[in-house]
This record gives C-alpha cells, structure tokens and sequence, in this order.
C-alpha cells in the first residue's frame, strides 16, 4: 500500500492548472484523487475530472474535485492503475470490473500515465485472466467463443457478505475473466477478444500508456513508451 501511495501521490504532481483530467479505478488512483484534492484546495487550481467509474466518482466528490463528462471535454491527463503491465507498456486492468470506462477515458487522453507499484511489471502479459465485459444475455456464446481461442473462462462472482451471484459493473453487464497461456501478441488478442459478438469491451490495453510511472522499494521509476 505505501508504495501506491507514493506512486498516487508522485502523479498528482503531473497535473497543471487547467487540466481536464481523467480519473482512473482502483486503490492506487484512489490516493492520486486525494491528493489532486489536497493540490485544488491548496493552490486554488481550476481542474476538471472525468471518473471512469462510481467508484473514482465518488471519490472525486467527496476530495472536492469538480466533475464534467466526455461529452463537454477533451481530456489533457488520464491517470489510472493496472493490473500487469508488459516491457512495451501494454496492460491488462480490469480487476475493479470498470476497463470499459477505463479505455474510454485513458484513449481519449493526450497523455496516458499509468500507476502501479512494481509488483506489476512482467516480461509478457498473461500471468492474470482477461478481464471481458459481456453483455447477459450472451454469457453462453462468449464462453464458448473464448474456448474456441484456447482460453479459460469463468465468470466472476460476487462476494456473497455484498451480494449474491454474478459480479454486475457499472454498466448493468458481467464480468467473464479469461485464462491464457502468455499473451505473446496482446495487440492482437485485444481486437479478436473484441470482434466476438456479445463482448462490450476487454482488458487489455495495447498501445495506448504514454508512460508508467512505477512505485519501488528505492523510489520511482519511469517506464515511457518506445516511438
Ligand atoms: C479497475 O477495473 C482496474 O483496471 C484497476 O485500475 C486495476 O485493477 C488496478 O487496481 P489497483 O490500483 O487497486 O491495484
């Protein structure tokens, strides 16, 4: 956790007055948004974020980060965590259930700074499943398409202390995470992922960070992606 911190609080540093800024999910972006709260307050700067989920939506509101939508803005910054992150800056995320906001919000920005701490880093993707956001209805199809690409599918279930059955996201759809052996051209399996009828969006983002920013034991490092 201290090195999410650190990493959080390294990239709310990047933001300068005027920024509209994306605001990523998870724990790590969690402590971005405070601190970008803290900066706003402090240095009276005048910041929009767009949230990626209800979760970065509250916590906006509740840092006094003022909110607006993709229909009103361009973005300047997106900052946002994942869940592995390759040598060529590819990511899988998804482990919230909110990619699909994610890669809506982190593409469009000019700049994609990604946050993570250094367990994060691989050589190759594909020591976690895929993460697919998939409709209801075609649970089924997509499992057995999924199969059909040698993956291993299953379909993420809620605690049952917070609800019981399937995990539901943001978006009324299920999450089905997918097993592969190393993902050895993630460019590709992103767009076949998403060619399967039924699939709204997947986890993995090919070529999209401009750079990550990493937490280690011995400070921070940083990643930037090759031209
Ligand atoms: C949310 O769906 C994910 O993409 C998160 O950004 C990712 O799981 C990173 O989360 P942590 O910062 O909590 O590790």
């Amino acid at each position: 956790m201290e090195l999410k911190k650190t990493v959080g609080y390294e990239a709310a540093k990047l933001v300068v007055d005027g920024d509209v800024v994306g605001l990523g999910t998870g724990s790590t972006t969690s402590y971005f948004i405070k601190r970008l709260g803290d900066r706003i307050k402090r240095e009276e700067m005048e910041i929009l974020g767009i949230p990626t989920s209800y979760q970065s939506f509250f916590l906006a509101r509740d840092f006094g980060i003022p909110i607006t939508t993709l229909e009103e803005h361009d973005i300047n910054i997106a900052v946002d965590g994942a869940d592995e992150v390759d040598l060529d800056l590819n990511l899988i995320k998804g482990g919230g259930a909110a990619h699909t906001m994610e890669k809506i919000v982190d593409e469009a920005a000019e700049r994609f700074v990604v946050i993570v701490d250094e367990s994060k880093i691989v050589d190759k993707l594909g020591g976690i499943p895929v993460p697919l956001e998939v409709i209801p209805q075609a649970c089924r199809m997509v499992t057995s398409h999924v199969q059909k690409l040698n993956g291993v599918p299953s379909l993420r279930m809620a605690e049952p202390k917070d609800k019981v059955g399937p995990v539901i996201t943001d978006n009324h759809n299920f999450i089905i995470d997918v097993e592969f052996e190393t993902i050895g051209e993630p460019e590709y399996l992103e767009k076949k992922l998403n060619a399967i009828p039924g699939v709204v969006e997947n986890g993995i983002f090919s070529g999209i960070a401009d750079e990550v920013l990493v937490g280690t034991k011995d400070g921070i490092n940083i990643l930037n992606r090759k031209k």
